[in-house]
């Protein structure tokens, strides 16, 4: 085993619905962590929702329910998105959870027992988009620069964290280790902020204004003030895992955290101070991503102009957003988001490069080989160029990564492709093919091509786990990237397989036309024009997020033929403990026979005789054990106790439509 690494996202509020921005971050340390994987690190990778804080109160209010119900919604919207879009998280830490509260609790105890915290009164400037105090340098034009808003002014007795006892601390860390936050030119702004006296940091909300929180131990009247809160999710997930196992001894020294520079602030200094003051030792490396960017502003809910993961995933394919984020950003600085440069990048790298590489030389071997893969042949001067080429690119690739330079590894990878495209125009194997004499050549060239697409496909597994697998399979190369095989072996020229038949070329990147980027353009547009006006205080015309699963298009749901019916029987079923037979009119010559798994809700079945009750009559008949199943019958409830069919008020008469 090599080196461990623990990987983390921020934990996101659960005030908006999962976007890009936060896909970006959550994606990275998903690549980070398969990257450690395959090089054989053993990698531990945490991701989690931050539910505490004014904010989330607030949006619970605007829906009228509960904080608990709505941060339980969210939150699983966040844990279901990140499974949607393949994210192999190992855990998902929630700031409502037991384990997480009771750390909480412990820390403000020793910090307070310490006499680090103070009970004094405060006023200041407060933004509940950052939750958090902004200093007046802090403002542009007197609002906060994220957020657009201008903080309100809040005047209230409270705890205080004495930050500035640990600033020396911090400072002497800071210089000490230089890579310790990176890019550079955050570890300098973080050093010049350090350069004036740290405010306290008020650490509490009385309860008559804020009663969602973690408690305080010393003090009932008051919760605990969000951030000191959050940012002890990094200790509390590992010190007690999901699964129960205390982590915190073996993952806390390798600790990485990843973050936008939104929260450079509350990472470099509240937290590291927090930590000197309960004497847990110091993470290892932060690292700070820039914002993606949607037009001039970062793209976030606050704004109205966000680019949900789901939704990209269904037209475009999230693979290849994985690509094109780790193509396009360079680490530590800004990029734009759109659809139009996606679209350009995604036909330019994949469409035209890797894709229409592997299926050019593909389909000459298949046509001239059977697609059978000879076995390594001698080279030339033009192939050992690409194998060098090759060696050198698999070589820097952990530097790279390491460095978090992965615009410049897929630059190489892009690069490599690019040589090898001009190798198969110089050598034209179909020409080759046509002369009998130049068989070898042509061997040699196709082994060449493919091997290059092998080699491209282990460096880029990372980012396109699923894509990847598929082109290495189709190659015959089934070895695990998991680090049982040495990087080394995985990457070195020959790793193709004399005598793998090729199966079906993989219809992979297909070209992205106009016409799709036009229409989801104009759909996100739409989207965006919607969110931005209920931003400004417009009724919602939607909810801002979308808890219920993937959307369907009215025509989608034009499909359904859905009809009036009247039970004429219902009766139970025997062997089936679940189940209801009912004999449903919908206007038909006879009653259709229908199986429905509301038995519970219905012990004695004859109520429901002469129900009206709705019918998708279009339903693919059902073979069961007991008969056919000829339809279905709409319920609600299912699952919980209130299980009822629905039904009508009204003159419906069996077989009149319902739309
Ligand atoms: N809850 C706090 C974090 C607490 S960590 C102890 C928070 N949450 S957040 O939902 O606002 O997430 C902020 C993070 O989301 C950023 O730091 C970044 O990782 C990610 N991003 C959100 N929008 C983004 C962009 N437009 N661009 C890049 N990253 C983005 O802050």
């Amino acid at each position: 085993m090599g080196r461990t690494v623990y990987l983390t996202t921020p934990i996101y509020y659960v005030n908006a619905e999962p976007h890009i921005g936060h896909s970006y971050t959550t994606i990275l340390v998903d690549v980070l962590t398969r990257y450690h994987k395959m090089m054989g690190d053993r990698a531990y990778f945490q991701t989690g929702t931050d539910e505490h804080g004014e904010k989330i109160v607030q949006a619970a209010q605007k829906r009228g329910i509960e904080p608990q119900e709505y941060v339980d919604r969210v939150s699983d919207l966040f844990a279901s998105t990140w499974q949607d879009i393949g994210i192999a998280y190992d855990d998902f830490v929630r700031t409502t959870e037991p384990r997480h509260k009771a750390l909480v609790q412990e820390v403000l105890q020793r910090v307070k027992d310490k006499g680090d915290i103070y009970f004094d009164e405060y006023a200041g400037l407060y933004c509940v988009g950052c939750e958090r105090y902004l200093t007046a340098t802090e403002l542009k034009d007197g609002k906060c620069p994220d957020h657009e808003v201008e903080p309100k002014e809040v005047k209230e007795a409270n705890y205080f964290f004495n930050m500035e006892k640990y600033k020396g601390r911090l400072i002497e860390h800071i210089e000490a280790n230089p890579g310790w936050i990176r890019p550079e030119r955050f570890r300098n702004e973080v050093l010049s902020f350090l350069k004036q006296p740290l405010e306290p940091l008020c650490i509490s909300r009385p309860k008559s204004r804020l009663e969602w929180g973690i408690e305080l131990p010393f003090d009932d009247a008051f919760v605990t003030y969000v951030w000191f809160d959050a940012l002890l999710n990094y200790v509390s997930a590992v010190k007690e895992t999901a699964k129960g196992e205390d982590l915190f001894d073996a993952l806390w020294p390798a600790c990485n955290h990843v973050i936008a520079k939104d929260i450079l602030k509350t990472h470099a200094i509240y937290w590291p101070t927090m930590l000197l003051a309960a004497d847990i030792p110091l993470f290892k490396q932060l690292d700070v991503h820039g914002y993606w960017l949607a037009g001039d502003s970062k793209m976030s809910k606050s704004l109205g102009n966000v680019v949900r993961p789901g939704s990209f995933d269904r037209h475009f394919g999230i693979e290849n957003l994985r690509y094109f984020f780790f193509r396009e950003m360079k680490f530590g600085r800004d990029s734009s988001f759109t659809y139009e440069l996606f679209v350009e990048r995604y036909n330019s790298d994949l469409a035209n490069g890797l894709g229409n590489l592997l299926s050019r030389v593909s389909s000459i071997c298949k046509k001239n080989r059977g697609g059978a893969i000879r076995p390594v042949p001698e080279v030339t001067g033009a192939e050992e160029a690409l194998i060098d080429k090759a060696a050198t690119v698999a070589q820097r690739y952990p530097e790279h990564f390491e460095q978090r330079d992965f615009h410049l590894a897929v630059e190489e990878i892009r690069g490599l492709l690019g040589a090898t495209d001009n190798y198969i125009n110089t050598t034209a194997p179909w020409k080759l093919a046509k002369d009998p004499d130049r068989a070898e050549e042509l061997d040699r060239v196709l082994y060449t091509g493919l091997e290059v697409v092998r080699i491209a496909s282990i460096l880029l597994h990372p980012i396109m786990p699923r894509t990847t697998r598929t082109i290495l399979d189709y190659l015959g190369d089934e070895r695990p990237t998991d680090g049982s095989v040495p990087w080394d072996q995985l990457t070195a020229w020959g790793g193709l397989t004399a005598g793998h038949i090729l199966g079906d070329v993989p219809r992979m990147f297909p070209r992205i036309d106009e016409k799709k980027l036009e229409q989801v353009s104009a759909e996100a547009e739409a989207e965006a024009a919607r969110a931005t006006a209920e931003a400004a205080g417009a009724a919602p015309v939607r909810g801002d997020f979308e808890p219920i699963g993937e959307e369907i298009a009215i025509e989608d749901f034009a499909k359904l033929d859905l009809r009036v019916g009247v039970v004429r029987e219902a009766s139970l079923v025997e062997g089936a403990d679940k189940l209801l037979r009912l004999m449903v009119d919908i206007g038909e010559e006879r009653p259709r026979q229908v199986f429905a798994g509301i038995r519970s809700a219905y012990p004695e079945p004859a109520v429901l005789e002469g129900r009206h009750v709705i019918v998708v009559a279009n339903l693919k008949p059902r073979k069961m054990k007991f008969g056919f199943s000829e339809g279905m019958v709409l319920a609600g409830g299912g699952g919980t106790d209130r299980l009822c069919t629905a039904t009508f008020k009204g003159d419906l008469r069996p077989g009149d439509k319902v739309s």
